[in-house]
């Protein structure tokens, strides 16, 4: 297929948050707590014209308010971007009401805690691994070296794909997130890769079932009648795409964070494994440095916060920026690793809440305690620079750290 020349369009940079938002802007990886806390104290949704129009709720009250509101927003497009953006369905979270229901149904049981907590010992195997691939050293990149490594691990276990296919994985989501929500090219070439091997996996388990959710999806129906094909390759795509990037950022997040405060390391390190600390400690890595931000269309003009909303206008669900809301959470931007109420909204709301949160809960807790076990003194490569993802799944890409074994 040939694509029609559609380069990236170069944005100048952001001076003004309220009116002229860009996730894509190269301050919005290390800076975004900062720039959400600035823009709520000015207003609850900022708006920008760079795709568009398009806003950007920074209070629990409107994040609700759109997630809960599939009448107005639909997940037709989860990402805010160029408007004529094309489109790959990759239910459920592509899908509204009524069909929503039928394809997370479907999903469901690949992801009940009686199916993900048999994986914390193979989990537990493969942290130890990275940690002694670092045997001598001392220093490493706890991002490349260690975080991206894990969730890979755990799709390509439940997803029955190969983990030799990682890197494939890893690039995908780098163009899928920072490069397409600009370039249709980049977007349509995509597709057609993903499509090519998500057919290729289809047919080897129509041809050899095997026990893994590849071959629930391969022989997916829904009330009785086959899935199409297309949708199929949807959800394998869903899969990698929400199943990676995500949790590999908020372990990154976590190590990134506790690098940083000796105190806290401390007091983990002395903690057993199920000791209460462990929790709260996890749950609160997820509201401080939730990943993921999504985006819904307008379908029917209405408002939110007092800001008009019009049909075709697009908008971002900032669940991390709720996250930091004062109004929701006491003492919202301090990091409390025995906060013992904490309903954060990493995971999302309503009828697309996370179908992975186990799954993620279960990496990024065993991630942590294993690193932190190994390495109880590491700290911060002073000397070297921590680079942050963009957009919409927001973490550390580089984490230069010295080990002090
Ligand atoms: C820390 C890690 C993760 C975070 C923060 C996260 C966050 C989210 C959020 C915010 C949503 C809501 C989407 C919306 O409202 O449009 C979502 C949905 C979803 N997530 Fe996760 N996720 C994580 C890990 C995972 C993992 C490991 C998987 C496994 C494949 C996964 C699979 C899904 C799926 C399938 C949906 C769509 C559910 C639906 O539409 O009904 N996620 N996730």
């Amino acid at each position: 297929m040939a694509y029609e020349s559609d380069a990236t369009v170069e944005m100048p940079p952001v001076t003004d948050w309220v009116n002229d938002w860009d996730w894509l802007d190269p301050q919005w990886g290390a800076n975004a707590i900062d720039i959400w806390n600035s823009v709520r104290e000015q207003c609850p949704v900022a708006t920008t014209e760079r795709y568009g129009r398009a806003l950007m709720p920074v209070t629990m009250e409107a994040v609700q308010q759109i997630a809960h509101d599939t009448e107005h927003y639909s997940s037709i497009f989860v990402s805010v971007a160029r408007p004529d953006a094309p489109r790959r369905p990759a239910p459920p979270i592509t899908s509204d009401p009524p069909d929503h229901h039928g394809h997370r149904r479907l999903l469901l049981p690949a992801f009940s805690p009686k199916q993900i907590a048999p994986m914390e010992d193979d989990l537990r195997e493969f942290c130890r691994g990275l940690i002694a691939d670092l045997d001598g050293a001392d220093r490493a990149d706890a991002a490349e070296q260690y975080s991206q490594h894990i969730p890979v691990h755990g799709i390509c276990r439940l997803l029955g794909v190969p983990e030799s296919d990682a890197d494939m994985f890893r690039d995908w989501i780098f163009r899928n997130f920072q490069l397409a929500p600009r370039d249709n090219n980049v977007k349509l070439q995509l597709m057609e890769e993903m499509a090519i091997y998500g057919s290729r996996m289809i047919e080897e388990r129509l041809a050899e079932p095997d026990d893994d959710l590849l071959t629930l999806i391969a022989h997916a129906e829904i009330d009785g009648e086959p899935v199409d094909h297309d949708l199929k390759l949807g959800y394998i795509f869903l899969m990698i795409v929400a199943g990676i990037d995500t949790t590999w950022s908020a372990i990154g997040s976590g190590l990134w964070h506790f690098a940083q405060h000796a105190d806290q390391r401390a007091r983990l390190v002395a903690a057993d494994d199920d000791d209460l600390l462990w929790q709260t400690a996890t749950e609160e890595v997820l509201r401080y440095y939730a990943p993921v931000t999504m985006g819904r269309r307008v379908v029917k003009d209405t408002e939110v916060s007092g800001c008009p909303v019009h049909a075709g206008d697009q908008t971002l669900v900032t669940f991390p920026a709720a996250n930091h809301d004062p109004a929701a959470f006491e003492d919202a931007d301090e990091f409390l690793i025995d906060r013992a109420h904490n309903r954060h909204v990493a995971f999302g709301l309503g009828i697309h809440r996370c179908l992975g949160s186990n799954l993620a809960r279960l990496e990024l807790t065993v991630a942590l305690q294993e690193w932190l076990r190994a390495f109880p003194d590491y700290e911060l490569d002073g000397g070297a620079e921590t680079t942050w993802a963009n957009g919409q799944v927001r973490g550390p890409r580089n984490i230069p750290v010295l080990l002090n074994r």
